[in-house]
């Protein structure tokens, strides 16, 4: 059977997120749901990634995927100078929205555009992709693009993720 290009895996996994944002977390709930949110995030990423909050201070961050930026803006919160590439409008609305109620004064960037599409000069210290390799990994694989390896994850599948991720 002949593989799918990577504009028909795009259309595909497009066509599912519309249907159906699975990056929804809190935007549609209360204050007290983001601050419940907020703080498993902190924890998430100081003690299970070991990646500080400090860390992201300052930092030139882009998010490949970012969906409806609910994570992300935790990373904006810790000083990270955000760029958010998505491929859904939805989701960007939405994420525009949590940015300007979560993290007022951050100068956050939002690009709609697919990943493999998404072209800059610009320089970045942090590239952040989160729930997004599953749909993706595979189109590269059969593109016999460089798969870029994670520096950090706490997926099961991803055992190489954990292998190099840091202590
Ligand atoms: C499971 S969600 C994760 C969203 C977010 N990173 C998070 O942590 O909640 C996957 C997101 O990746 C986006 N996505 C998948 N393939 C993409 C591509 N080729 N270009 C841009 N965005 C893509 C989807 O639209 C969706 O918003």
């Amino acid at each position: 059977m002949k593989s799918p290009t990577i504009k028909q895996v795009e259309a595909a996994t497009l066509k599912t997120f519309t249907e159906e944002i699975p990056s929804i977390y809190f935007s549609d709930k209360t204050e007290a749901e983001f601050e419940t949110y907020s703080h498993n995030a902190e924890i998430t990423y100081r003690d299970l990634l070991k990646f500080p909050p400090k860390m992201f201070q300052g930092a030139d961050l882009i998010d490949f995927g970012a969906g409806t930026g609910e994570n992300t803006v935790s990373l904006a919160r810790w000083g990270a100078n955000c760029t958010l590439v998505e491929m859904n409008a939805n989701a960007i609305a939405i994420s525009k929205k949590v940015f300007s109620k979560y993290a007022p004064n951050s100068a956050a960037k939002f690009v709609q555009s697919s990943i493999f599409d998404f072209d800059s000069n610009l320089k970045f210290d942090i590239v952040h992709c989160r729930g997004v390799w599953i749909a993706v990994h595979g189109a590269l694989h059969r593109s016999q693009t460089p798969s870029p390896q994670p520096l950090g994850g706490i997926h099961g599948e991803w055992p190489r993720a954990q292998r190099v991720g840091r202590n």
